[in-house]
C-alpha cells in the first residue's frame, strides 16, 4: 500500500535540511553579534533577525514536526521534553539585546551565554540526534518505501 503525506511548501525534507543548517548557523551568528558589539559596530538589526529566525523555527517544530512525531511514536513524551527546552529558549532569548548593549556587557554576556547559548547547544544536539532522525524515518515511511 502506498501512502503519501502531503505537506505545505517547502517540502518537509527540505525544511528539515534547512533546520539543520540554521541550527549550525545560530551559534556562529551569536559569536558574530558579540564581535560586532565589542568593536562598536551596528548589531541591532542582525540581533532582531536572529531572534526571529529562532522563534520561527521553534514554532515550525511545534506546529508541524512535533504533532507528526507524537502520532508516529504514539507518545508525546519525547516532544514534551523538547517543548520545555523551547520554553527555556523563549524565556532567555529576550536577554540578548541587554547582553550586547549593557555597560556591564562582559558579565551580562557570560550569563546570557550560560543560560541561552548553552541551552540552545544542548537542545540542538538533542533534536538532531533524536527527533530529527525519527522524523526522517517517518517521511521515508510516508513515501511507501518497502
Ligand atoms: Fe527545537
Amino acid at each position: 500500500m502506498f501512502m503519501r503525506v502531503y505537506f505545505t511548501s517547502p517540502p518537509a525534507e527540505q525544511r528539515l535540511a534547512g533546520a539543520r543548517q540554521e541550527n549550525a548557523d545560530w551559534l556562529k551568528r551569536f559569536q558574530q553579534l558579540r564581535s560586532l558589539s565589542l568593536t562598536g559596530q551596528e548589531w541591532l538589526a542582525e540581533a532582531t533577525r536572529l531572534r526571529e529566525a529562532i522563534l520561527r523555527q521553534l514554532q515550525w517544530e511545534e506546529r508541524e514536526l512535533y504533532p507528526a512525531l507524537d502520532k508516529f511514536l504514539l507518545s508525546s513524551r519525547p516532544t514534551r521534553d523538547m517543548f520545555y527546552e523551547h520554553e527555556g529558549i523563549r524565556r532567555y532569548l529576550p536577554e540578548m539585546e541587554e547582553a550586547l548593549a549593557s555597560p556591564e556587557r562582559d558579565r551580562r554576556w557570560e550569563r546570557f551565554s550560560l543560560n541561552l547559548i548553552h541551552l540552545l547547544e544542548h537542545h540542538i544536539e538533542h533534536e538532531e540526534r533524536g527527533l530529527y532522525p525519527v522524523y526522517e524515518r517517518l517521511l521515508e515511511g510516508g513515501k511507501g518505501a518497502s
